[in-house]
């Protein structure tokens, strides 16, 4: 685990075993469940998460939740508050506005913890996965997203990126390091 001074901190490990109010979810847009952390949220978080998943489905978002939005559920039988759901955009080599939509994920689920009071926020890697988002490129647009929200909003709000492999906290810290000393 790293600490920084800003308030950020990288660590290796499931985020299903994270006890921040919030945890973050990459979602696909029907919220109805997944693989990698999707799935291991669903599974951790039980059947209370998928029924309100479908409740939110049905009165706000009948099309799917759109790439780089957010949304709260409970968190089921996970000991966070809540989990925000976001939907991370499909790695197609850069020139679609990836970018712009993987950043628009972690801020839209800043907004949305600050708005429920949450106090803490853990995030996984969003995209680098399923959706193929490289691994660094990720990595420099998440902290440039997360460190401009944090310097935008004087709320009290530690973020926790929970990178599931050591290859990736080492990838993380070492973009963090280079990006911000
Ligand atoms: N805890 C933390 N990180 C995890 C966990 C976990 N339990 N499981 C997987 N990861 C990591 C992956 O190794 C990857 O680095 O989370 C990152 C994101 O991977 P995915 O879960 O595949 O998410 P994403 O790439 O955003 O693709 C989303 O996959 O599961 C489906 O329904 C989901 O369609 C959506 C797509």
């Amino acid at each position: 685990m790293i600490e920084f001074s800003d308030g950020i901190t990288l660590l290796q490990g499931d985020i299903i075993r994270e006890t921040s109010d919030a945890i973050v979810n990459a979602a696909n847009s029907s919220l109805l469940g997944g693989m990698g952390v999707d799935g291991a949220i669903h599974r951790a978080g039980g059947p209370k998460v998928l029924a309100e998943c479908k409740a939110v489905r049905e009165s706000r978002y009948p099309d799917g939740l759109p790439t780089g939005e957010a949304v709260a559920t409970s968190a089921g039988n996970l000991s966070s508050k809540w989990i925000i759901h976001t939907v991370g955009p499909i790695w197609r080599g850069g020139a679609s506005g990836e970018e712009a939509l993987l950043k628009s994920c972690y801020t839209s689920a800043l907004d949305t913890a600050s708005q429920l009071g949450a106090k803490s926020i853990s995030f996984p890697a969003i995209s680098t996965g399923v959706y193929g988002y490289p691994k660094e490129r990720a990595a420099i647009a998440a902290f440039s997203a997360v460190k401009e929200w944090l310097s935008a909003h004087s709320v009290e709000l530690s973020v926790r990126f929970v990178l599931y492999s050591a290859s990736d906290m080492d990838t993380w810290s070492a973009v963090y390091k280079a990006l911000y000393g």
